[in-house]
């Protein structure tokens, strides 16, 4: 059942929180579905610029149209991560329940001139729209911000962005980066910071951007099959997820995690079977671990077991 992310940040405010998976593949696509359904838990279907660039907006929406009937019981919604205006308005019309406008690298001013733009016209048609207010560092598809031009959204503006643009929540820059290469500096999560978004926006749905935990064992798995990734690979704890959904956190964006995942399958496979040449056995394998990573990160967040209630819920309105 596809429903606004209001209805799913209605209900786990404080309590639990939605993952937000980026998908590029099919493979992707009946893993997260896979898992949602087995775990009864409600989820976040991202899509970026780049991976509509890579597999056609058309071909995303199949697949995922085509997930809801594999996997009728799952409650989703389909999102767009990190859009411009453009990507905003095309997704609008084709169907997604939520959009963001990241114009986070702009002046506040700016930002909020672009985000009601945005805003305006997805309200006429009930789509829910997330904005960025501070800028996490890190490497994303094709945007890519070094640690120099981070910074911590300030609580004292927060408030008034959400105001003035309208905004139906806020991705904000707690600490957290994208990519696998988190908290280089060691510092973790910023919870003060955290603390006094919530204090300005209490009840607000907040979103955490660069959410990936980072698997050590991946990372190994990955160098040990001919990968070179850098030791200092690290992510965000179960722990900091946790605590993160009491200050407002309701959506936690996932995509590094299951990038990791699909190296560490596919160099396995390559190295440990260099005289097979079949798509299907890693891609089958693939889908396997997925759905159990994504089955135990719905246990991390909360949200196993709260799809049904929330769509007999839904149902009764
Ligand atoms: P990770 O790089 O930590 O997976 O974050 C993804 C993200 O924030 C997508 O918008």
């Amino acid at each position: 059942m596809l429903v606004s992310p209001k209805i799913l940040f209605d209900d786990c405010y404080g309590e639990y929180a939605i993952a937000a998976v980026n998908v590029f593949t099919m493979e992707q696509v009946h893993g997260l579905f896979n898992a949602a359904q087995s775990a009864d838990s409600p989820i976040i279907v991202q899509i970026t610029p780049v991976a509509r660039n890579y597999a056609h907006p058309l071909m995303l929406n199949a697949m995922i149209e085509a997930a809801s009937s594999i996997y009728p019981d799952v409650v989703y919604s389909v999102h767009l991560d990190h859009g411009t205006e453009e990507h905003a308005f095309s997704a609008i019309t084709q169907g997604y329940s939520s959009v963001m406008i990241d114009a986070s690298h702009d002046d506040f001013e700016t930002n909020i001139k672009r985000t009601k733009a945005v805003t305006d016209t997805a309200h006429q048609k009930n789509i829910f729209v997330e904005a960025e207010l501070g800028i996490l560092s890190g490497v994303e598809d094709d945007l890519s911000v070094d640690d120099s031009h981070a910074r911590y959204t300030d609580p004292t503006q927060a408030r008034e962005f959400v105001e003035r643009s309208a905004c139906d929540s806020l991705a904000v820059a707690v600490g957290t980066s994208h990519g696998a290469y988190k908290f280089s500096g060691g510092k973790g999560l910023q919870f003060p910071v955290l603390e006094r978004i919530q204090e300005q926006l209490p009840g607000y749905p907040l979103v955490l951007h660069g959410s990936s935990s980072v698997n050590p064992a991946d990372i190994a798995a990955i160098n040990n099959n001919g990968g070179k990734l850098k030791e200092n690979a690290s992510g965000v704890t179960d722990g900091e997820l946790q605590k993160a959904i009491r200050y407002g956190i309701c959506k936690v964006n996932i995509a590094t995690d299951l990038r990791l995942l699909w190296t560490r399958v596919h160099r396995e496979f390559f190295v440990q079977q260099p005289d097979l040449f079949d798509p299907i056995i890693p891609g089958k394998k693939y889908m396997e671990v997925y759905k159990e990573f994504m089955i135990e990160r719905f246990e991390i967040l909360g949200s196993s077991g709260k799809a049904s209630y929330i769509k007999s819920n839904t149902q009764h309105l």
